[in-house]
């Protein structure tokens, strides 16, 4: 795969992936606690952690996919179950978006309900991105809403509704998959993604979102992120903090 080419050989977006995972990776400090997210760019960082952990680094790894866990146990890195922990030290994940404020879509891979879970059960939580992820406002990549699959697309109308209430005139939702053959997360559920354009008011959105019935997490996080690690294709990085 990708992640194990030569930095030459590399696109340039997987090469700023690379340079974000490897630095958010030496952020880590012996005997943390860590959660470990999930998507292309994770999947770099728990790959840099691996090295890291085959130099002696003691740490655990809570796991936010079943793909995350399965790498991280292949690569000899100690792993719990959120159930058995305190509160991790630390998160790491990747974002789709992430606006000047830190608020982020997320759920691109599927990951959105145990991504979010994990998130919030940390003390610090930090994005690993490439330069493509900062935007102005929210939105232009499809909003992510993890739902049931019991009565899926009554849930679907409700949420329909609640955008056009909210101002997004013509919300085009598709099932990811298609409905032959859904997608279907760890957590069992369906994904339905919302192309909404600019969500200039995420948070009262991600609010409304989880009320309807039916609804088990969207892929709006909202004051989650403490900071941002932001890889280049040339190697260097920049961190951005969030108030
Ligand atoms: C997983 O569902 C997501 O939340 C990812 O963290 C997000 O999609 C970013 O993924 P990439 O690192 O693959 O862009």
């Amino acid at each position: 795969m990708s992640g194990d080419l030569s930095p030459q050989a590399m696109l340039p977006q997987d090469r700023a992936k690379q340079a974000a995972a490897d630095a958010a990776a030496a952020i880590v400090e012996d005997g943390m606690l860590v959660g470990l997210g999930s998507g292309t760019t994770l999947r770099r960082f728990v790959r840099s952690l691996g090295l890291r952990v085959g130099q002696g680094l003691r740490i655990t790894g809570v796991p936010t996919s079943e793909s995350t866990r399965a790498l991280a146990v292949e690569l000899g890195i100690s792993v719990a179950d959120l159930n058995d922990v305190s509160e991790l030290d630390l998160v790491l994940d990747g974002a789709d978006e992430i606006d000047p404020q830190g608020q982020m879509i997320k759920g691109g891979g599927g990951n959105l309900l145990w991504e979010k879970i994990v998130a919030t059960a940390g003390q610090r939580f930090v994005a690993v991105i490439d330069e493509s992820k900062p935007v102005a406002h929210l939105g232009k990549f499809p909003l992510p809403v993890e739902v049931v699959r019991f009565g899926w697309r009554s849930t679907e109308r409700q949420i329909r509704g609640l955008f056009v209430e909210s101002g997004f005139l013509e919300p085009a939702m598709t099932l990811r998959g298609g409905e032959a053959s859904p997608f279907v997360t760890d957590g069992g559920h369906y994904i339905l993604d919302c192309a909404l354009g600019e969500i200039t008011h995420p948070e009262p959105l991600a609010i409304a979102l989880d009320r309807i019935a039916g609804v088990v997490e969207n892929g709006l996080f909202i004051d989650i992120a403490r900071s941002a690690i932001i890889g280049k294709p040339d190697g260097t990085v920049e961190t951005v903090t969030y108030d």
